[in-house]
């Protein structure tokens, strides 16, 4: 076996061979180090779901119209009641200082130079206080329920005394289904990078413990929020609710119920259950489930600004962006991050262009064409 080359270090400068956001993709491979390349970009069991998620996008064109009036063209959306610049926000990506030295520093910064919001997961590698140092526009704090009730609560009054302006709860990775990919590639997080808001906690479940077959429904039930602790922090938190891993219309409708802000149509991109459906796939059926005006948005296998665009008009209010995020990262740090999302960005700008559409609103169904 011949030994894996050492990864180059970070660029200071967006490279010249970068002409697509999807580029960086490709470059990053010469950038992380590959076992760790292996654990970001596999999904979960056998990839079905990660690849179902790229396929899904597929299965759309979008039909160029002419003669439209593009004059007052804008990509701004309103979600939870404020205006954003563009529909595309930072998905909450753990232990990012495993591809940069600056990890979620130097993403916050992205986020700020490019009126992105920017959601901060639990398990980032430097603390939610650091964080919003940093990145003054819209942050949101991604949750991950702890064993131990007061752990969550713990989490969620930083949160909101750093000025976080939601809490978004991960529903969908309560036990993390294990990447067939990453075990095989010998994949195990540095010592050195550390869940930084859950130091004081007792430590994270280890990958010998987590593949103790007859242990997952304990576990399950310790990471999940029960139905009662949920409605709970909807009803007390004086920040609104977003959830996000919903792939069933009932579920959606559910969570409506139950008072939730917003729904991240989400199947964590294809890392939890292995043969779970796209989340394109599901997007049509959760928007009729809740409705026109609630605040839906979408995640997993975005690669583009024309993936965008399908994802707006099946439904989705807005959209994260997860190992695109990595990816640009580990190339050129900030400006890597800042210039993947420019161009995710120009490239939607495109395809609202050349298909008629003036606002972020006129992207509908209709302006797709089913190919398969
Ligand atoms: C994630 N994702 C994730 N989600 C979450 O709610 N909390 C987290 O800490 C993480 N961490 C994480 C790490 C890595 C390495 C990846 C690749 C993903 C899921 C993420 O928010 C998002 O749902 C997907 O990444 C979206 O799919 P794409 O854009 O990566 O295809
Ligand atoms: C993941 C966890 C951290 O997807 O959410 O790796």
């Amino acid at each position: 076996m011949t030994k894996p080359q050492k990864p180059l270090p970070p660029l200071d400068y967006i490279p010249a061979d970068i002409t697509c956001a999807a580029d960086y993709e490709t470059l990053a491979q010469a950038f992380i180090r590959a076992d760790i390349l292996t654990y970001i970009a596999g999904g979960s069991g056998h990839d079905i779901t990660l690849r179902s998620n790229a396929a899904a996008f597929q299965h759309w064109s979008i039909i160029p119209r002419l003669l439209r009036n593009l004059d007052a063209a804008n990509t701004r959306t309103q979600l939870l009641g404020k205006t954003f610049q563009h529909p595309i926000l930072f998905a909450p990506v753990a232990y990012q200082t495993l591809v940069h030295p600056q990890g979620e520093m130097a993403t916050a910064y992205a986020a700020e130079a490019t009126d992105s919001a920017m959601l901060a997961s639990t398990l980032s590698s430097v603390t939610l206080e650091q964080i919003a140092t940093r990145s003054h526009l819209d942050r949101w704090f991604q949750l991950y329920f702890q064993p131990n009730p007061d752990d969550t609560d713990a989490l969620i009054k930083r949160a909101i005394a750093a000025g976080y302006q939601a809490i978004v709860v991960t529903m969908d990775a309560a036990v993390q289904a294990p990447s067939i990919r990453a075990i095989r590639a010998g994949f195990q997080r540095p010592d050195s990078i550390m869940a930084a808001n859950l130091v004081q906690q007792q430590p994270q479940p280890t990958a010998q413990q987590a593949s103790e077959q007859n242990d997952i429904f304990r576990r399950y039930q310790q990471h999940a929020p029960s139905l009662a602790a949920l409605k709970k922090l909807i009803d007390e938190s004086s920040l609104p609710v977003i959830i996000k891993g919903v792939l069933h219309p009932d579920d959606a409708r559910q969570l409506k119920t139950l008072g939730a802000a917003a729904i991240i149509v989400s199947n964590h991109g294809g890392r939890t259950l292995d043969g779970a459906p796209a989340s394109l796939a599901m997007l049509p059926s959760i928007r009729a489930a809740v409705g026109d005006d609630f605040p839906l948005l979408l995640d997993s296998g975005i690669r583009s600004g024309s993936d965008i665009f399908k994802a707006i008009a099946l439904g989705a209010d807005a959209v994260l962006i997860g190992r695109l995020q990595l990816y640009s990262l580990s190339v050129a740090g900030a400006l890597g991050v800042a210039h993947m999302m420019k161009l995710l960005r120009e490239e939607l700008t495109l395809c609202m262009a050349m298909s008629g559409c003036a606002t972020v609103a006129d992207i509908k169904a209709t302006v797709l064409h089913k190919t398969n």
